[in-house]
């Protein structure tokens, strides 16, 4: 629906001070892939229920939805290797083990990640090094060069909101180190950087298919590498802790892969989801890459309205708008002032955020990490006598300057892959109404 208001009956006057508001309907409560689950998906996992086989490695009439996504994976976006899971956080924990990170490394993280990011490699027994965030709101590199040395196991960066950070550099400074690269691409699937997509660039990508990412299976995950080494590995951790055969029987005899699983297999019940949804994923990165640079073009000339640095706009996955507001202060009321213009979703939804909100996403919003929290009674990793070095590592807010600036000013819009052209000129129209009134 679009402004019909004229400025006689206080269309200029912003709705946050008694105003007429830009829309008053709704946006859609978005959820990218599913808002799109139907025919399709009821297609595939019919024919698992009615196979009566919703194990992925055997049964008396199995379907290979997992495998077919897995092959369909791969073939879309050039992976050697893909491997459907459970969950992202269980695609990260398997990531840490395949890459034998535990007491003694440090894994470098950026500041704004989630909190999975920080649990997998606690629960590995290593210790998280932050690294500062640039204008991408991805890692910086050169916080990244000044921070990788001795102890550093593996670079852990995060495409955050759906496009990734200067991939070539970090990449360089990861290879020239010898220094083990994951990206976590849980929130950037169809995300790809000059022709690449994300999840190739290092040893080993992570993706979710948790409902709030670009295609869902409920819950789910994906690992994906170029290396047939780290892959044997992969498989075996997400499982009981060893290959299997052809006939999918567990194969315990090699020596070099007797180790400790974490059941995180994917069901086939998830991947027959996953599998139609994987069907969908142009379109729905398609649409939201529209709208978001139709409305990042059409607010670009406004003074004070700062644009996140996307290094490459067209392998943009379109799945969030994050912007900047000159200070704190500012960035409140403007996000204030957009939710009363009516630019929300249904109660329950977030369609605009301040970053400070973001919850979990940031390094110093996650009290476990502040307060070095430990699953174990005996305080593991932070106690653990490898992890001396890092004994003054610290996590409260003051840590990363960067990442605490963008995080006071910051603030974002998710993008729908549904908006029509009318929800679009809304979201234009309420950013140029409150950016008069405000910048
Ligand atoms: C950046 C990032 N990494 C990892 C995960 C974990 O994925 P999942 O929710 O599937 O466990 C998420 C999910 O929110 C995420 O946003």
């Amino acid at each position: 629906m679009t402004s019909t208001t004229t400025a006689h009956d206080g269309a200029r006057t912003l709705a946050i001070d008694g105003g007429t508001p830009v829309r008053s309907q709704p946006l859609p409560w978005e959820f990218p892939g599913g808002n799109r689950i139907g025919a399709e998906e009821l297609e595939l996992i019919d024919r698992v229920v009615k196979a009566q086989s919703p194990f992925r490695f055997y049964g008396s009439d199995l379907q290979h939805m997992v495998n077919t996504f897995e092959r369909e994976w791969c073939e879309k976006f050039g992976h050697r290797h893909a491997l459907g899971v459970s969950s992202g956080t269980a695609a990260l924990s398997i990531a840490m083990g395949a890459l034998g990170v535990g007491p003694g490394d440090e894994v470098l993280v950026p500041g704004l990640l989630w909190v999975s990011c920080i649990s997998a490699v606690v629960r590995a027994g290593a210790i998280p090094r932050l690294v500062d965030i640039d204008e991408t709101f991805c890692m910086d590199p050169a916080d990244l060069q000044r921070k990788i040395g001795p102890r550093t196991r593996a670079v852990l960066c995060v495409h955050i909101s759906g496009a990734p950070g200067d991939l070539a550099a970090i990449a360089e400074i990861c290879r020239s180190h010898d220094v083990a690269l994951i990206e976590d691409c849980a929130q950037a699937a169809g995300a790809r950087q000059h022709g690449q997509a994300v999840g190739t660039f290092g040893d080993i990508g992570i993706f979710s298919l948790q409902l709030n990412k670009t295609i869902t299976s409920g819950e789910g995950g994906v690992v994906v590498t170029q290396r047939d080494d780290l892959f044997r590995r992969i498989i075996a951790l997400h499982d009981l802790g060893y290959a299997r055969d052809a006939d999918g029987r567990l194969d315990t005899s090699d020596v070099n892969c007797q180790l400790w699983g974490i059941g995180a297999r994917m069901s086939e019940l998830a991947g027959a989801l996953a599998l139609a949804q994987l069907r969908k994923l142009p379109d729905i990165v398609s649409s939201m890459r529209y709208a978001k640079w139709r409305i990042r073009r059409e607010l670009a000339d406004i003074e004070g309205l700062g644009l996140r640095d996307i290094i490459d706009p067209s392998g943009d996955s379109g799945l969030v708008l994050i912007f900047t507001l000159p200070d704190e202060a500012t960035c409140r009321r403007f996000v204030d002032a957009l939710r009363a213009e009516g630019i929300s979703g249904p109660s329950g939804s977030l369609a605009v955020v301040a970053m400070q909100e973001w919850g979990l996403h940031w390094y110093c919003n996650i009290p476990s990490l502040v307060h070095k929290r430990s699953n174990s009674r005996d305080g593991m990793p932070w106690s653990h006598p490898a992890n001396a070095f890092a004994a003054d590592y610290e996590y409260a807010a003051g840590e990363l300057p960067g990442c605490d600036a963008l995080r006071s000013r910051g603030a974002l819009l998710s993008v729908g892959s549904t908006y029509t052209e009318a929800d679009i000129d809304d979201i234009i129209g309420a950013f140029r109404k409150v950016a008069g009134e405000l910048l």
